[in-house]
């Protein structure tokens, strides 16, 4: 096996004369936790259908562990677990059918497939429903079972589209400690997400899809320190000067406050500090506003509109 888990290159993906991906090419690895973001309509979830064979590309390639989505079907599927953006459960099935079926539809032996069930319905919590209807789900508990039935098969990689849209905070964050575990222990992770707090807690590194085109795709630290304009406010307790090293830095002073607020990032903070040190300038606040991914995020996709 490669280390790349998906490698997708120069892909083009038409609805008649729509042109919803245009040429995008980047490649997950192993045991990764990759984030893709990107606004409403950006192309993500047509990038994961074409991934995961649910929909044809118009050209380019996807390849999943090597093997090509269109040419190698067979071997490439069954690598992916997909937990998709709008439920599609067979209405007829209860939740435990559609567990079962899935992990038999990947070829688990059928003693497996009802052992994996039970463990997925524990783990999941599904066992005050798994014998009714899927139809008398909650909005939390069809979002859980569709990521059980998304790992029946343990596949090699989990791709999510949207797995905590409306759910609650306590979902939320035992989804959040179960996925960052699943990566721990080595299952490759494909994310979109509109919580950005997710993204920045979870993901190794990020890609940013704006209209059909990758506009950004980075270590999400790096990402965030190459776009970064943090704020640092201080106040000093002594007469202030325009001392001649401010120069070096971008800054604002409020005349009827006295607040400084450099413009610089926080690796700059001692420089700074130091500098008043020296010019026997006490400090006596100091405040730090980071920027955040959500900062990074729509500097990114508005500077396209
Ligand atoms: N089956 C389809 N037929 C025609 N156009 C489509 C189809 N599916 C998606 N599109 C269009 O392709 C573009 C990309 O849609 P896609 O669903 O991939 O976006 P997305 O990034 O997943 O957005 P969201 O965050 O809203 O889920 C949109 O403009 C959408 O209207
Ligand atoms: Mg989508």
């Amino acid at each position: 096996m490669t280390d790349t888990a998906i490698e997708i290159q120069n892909l083009v993906k038409y609805y008649k004369d729509f042109k919803a991906l245009d040429g995008i090419s980047f490649s997950v690895k192993k045991g990764e936790f990759f984030g893709f973001l990107g606004p409403n309509g950006a192309g993500k979830t047509t990038s994961i259908s074409i991934i995961t064979g649910l929909c044809n590309l118009t050209s380019g390639s996807v390849k999943v562990f090597g093997h090509d989505v269109v040419k190698e079907y067979r071997q490439a599927r069954p690598l992916i677990g997909l937990s998709p953006q709008d439920f599609n459960f067979d209405p007829f099935l209860s939740a435990r059918e559609v567990l079962i079926f899935q992990a038999g539809y990947y070829g688990v032996p059928r003693k497996k497939c009802k052992a994996r069930a039970e463990e997925m319905i524990e783990m999941f919590d599904l066992g005050q429903v798994y014998k009714l209807d899927y139809r008398s789900l909650s909005g939390g508990q069809k979002r859980r079972l569709s990521l059980a039935r998304a790992l029946m098969h343990q596949p090699p990689i989990l791709i999510l589209d949207e797995p905590t849209a409306g759910v609650d905070i306590e979902l939320r964050h035992f989804l959040w400690d179960f996925l960052a575990d699943l990566n721990r222990k080595g299952t490759t992770i494909l994310l979109t997400t509109h919580y950005l707090e997710e993204a920045e807690k979870l993901c190794d590194r990020i890609g940013v899809i704006n209209k059909g085109q990758i506009v950004k795709l980075e270590n999400k630290d790096k990402l965030i320190r190459s776009m970064a304009k943090d704020t640092i406010h201080i106040r000093i307790g002594t007469p202030w000067q325009e001392f001649n090293w401010l120069k070096e830095f971008q800054y604002q002073r409020e005349e009827e406050t006295g607040r400084i607020s450099f413009f610089e990032n926080k690796e700059n903070l001692s420089k700074i500090l130091k500098h008043f040190y020296d010019s026997k300038s006490e400090v006596i606040d100091l405040e730090i506003e980071e920027t955040t991914l959500e900062d990074v995020f729509l500097q990114l996709t508005q500077k396209k509109q």
